[in-house]
């Protein structure tokens, strides 16, 4: 889908409908895009990123459209495949285009896609590019989410294109974030698999975009921001170190020990005033977790025991968590056991990177009696105290 931004610069948003999985790992609920930009100069025209190699038809077929006697430059601010896996494409229709990227970026693109490194042009912070009329800068941006990346700025629109960086995966007809209300969510879930691991990193970053006065960001996944505060601001929140009044619960259950102690769980927090988001795992979209854990203070994690370990399921969302990094303060295992297991040591060794306080664990034999639900009290008025000591819950 090709469409004008202003005279002279265009978005190239090839639209992935069907894709439902990335990375083999990350569910895709509403498709996603690819975006791509032109800029034409009066002496220089620019493409910024390209297209996944799934996509590579439509995306030369847009291209194309445009008749450009030449392309001299191709700015590509991240290495990942799904953005510069049109590139040795590109290169061949347009053979004098240069490769304009960081160090770091020309390493990974000549072992993933065996570009020729003479093609390559590297550029820091110091360097712009004079498109004629038009001017480019360069923004140094490591690790969000590859060691790589790079932001590009033009100047003269101020538009600020950052590739991944607070993108979303929407597959649309429409460019625009404003025409769309899933957006807020859909770049929650992005920030939450792909952005949380860099969330200090990313706090410098949003500083140093702070200083820049901008109309639009434009983003290399999904809709793009023509109200850029609007991104901004969220992402300012999701990187905090504030924590909310929420405990949230990812669990499994075999023969509904497990989720009996969820909902006494569930229903005693609520009726104290905290937020609860409990994730049956075998049926909750692993992205929903993720969301659920960028502003929560607790996690719980509840599992039966499976010969004399967790459940496979927790196994990999506690992994997962431990990935992504959340700033939760609080964590704790609940769950039941047959005969014996070691089931609570093992969860918390999967969760090493989580820089928690491990609340009492409760774990029952058999189907949870009397005592056992005393413990859940204790532990919902250890997790009410922790979280009025964090300001963030009054009265309870
Ligand atoms: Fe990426
Ligand atoms: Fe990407």
């Amino acid at each position: 889908m090709l469409k004008q931004i202003e005279t002279g610069i265009w978005i190239i948003s090839t639209n992935d409908w069907e894709r439902r999985l990335f990375d083999e790992l990350i569910p895709l609920p509403d498709g996603t895009s690819y975006n791509a930009y032109v800029i034409k100069g009066t002496t220089h025209n620019v493409l910024i990123d390209s297209s996944d190699i799934r996509k590579i038809e439509p995306f030369l077929n847009d291209l194309q459209s445009l008749s450009l006697e030449k392309i001299d430059y191709i700015i590509i601010n991240h290495a990942e495949p799904d953005h510069s896996g049109a590139i040795n494409e590109v290169l061949a229709l347009y053979p004098k285009a240069q490769i304009v990227c960081t160090e770091q970026c020309k390493e990974i693109l000549v072992d993933l896609l065996h570009t020729p490194s003479e093609k390559f042009m590297i550029v820091t912070n110091e360097s712009s590019i004079d498109l004629g009329g038009r001017t480019l800068n360069f923004i140094s941006a490591p690790w969000v989410h590859w060691p790589e990346t790079m932001f590009t700025y033009l100047n003269e629109e101020k538009i600020l294109f950052t590739c991944d960086f607070l993108g979303n995966h929407i597959a649309s007809s429409e460019i625009y974030s404003s025409n769309d209300g899933r957006v807020y969510n859909a770049a929650k879930r992005y920030y939450a698999e792909i952005m949380m691991p860099f969330r200090k990193i990313i706090k410098r970053h949003l500083a140093n975009i702070d200083k820049l006065d901008i109309n639009l960001i434009a983003t290399s996944h999904g809709l793009i921001y023509d109200e850029p505060e609007f991104i901004i601001n969220a992402y300012k929140e999701w990187v905090s170190d504030t924590v909310k009044n929420e405990v949230v619960i990812p669990y499994v259950s075999m023969y509904g020990s497990t989720e009996r102690m969820v909902k006494y769980l569930t229903e005693g927090l609520i009726k104290r005033g905290v937020a609860v988001k409990p994730f049956m795992l075998t049926a909750t979209d692993i992205g929903e977790l993720a969301m659920g854990l960028v502003d929560a203070a607790t996690i719980i994690i509840g599992s039966p025991t499976v010969l004399t370990g967790p459940h496979p399921a927790v196994v990999y969302a506690a992994y997962l968590a431990n990935l992504i990094r959340p700033k939760a303060k609080y964590a704790t295992v609940i769950g039941s056991f047959g005969w014996k297991g070691s089931m609570v040591d093992q969860i918390v060794g999967l969760i090493p990177k989580l820089k928690v306080e491990l609340l009492n664990p409760v774990i029952v034999k058999g189907k949870p009696r009397e005592d056992d639900f005393r413990k859940l009290d204790q532990l919902i008025e250890e997790i009410v105290v922790k979280h009025k000591h964090l300001g963030i819950l009054e009265g309870g």
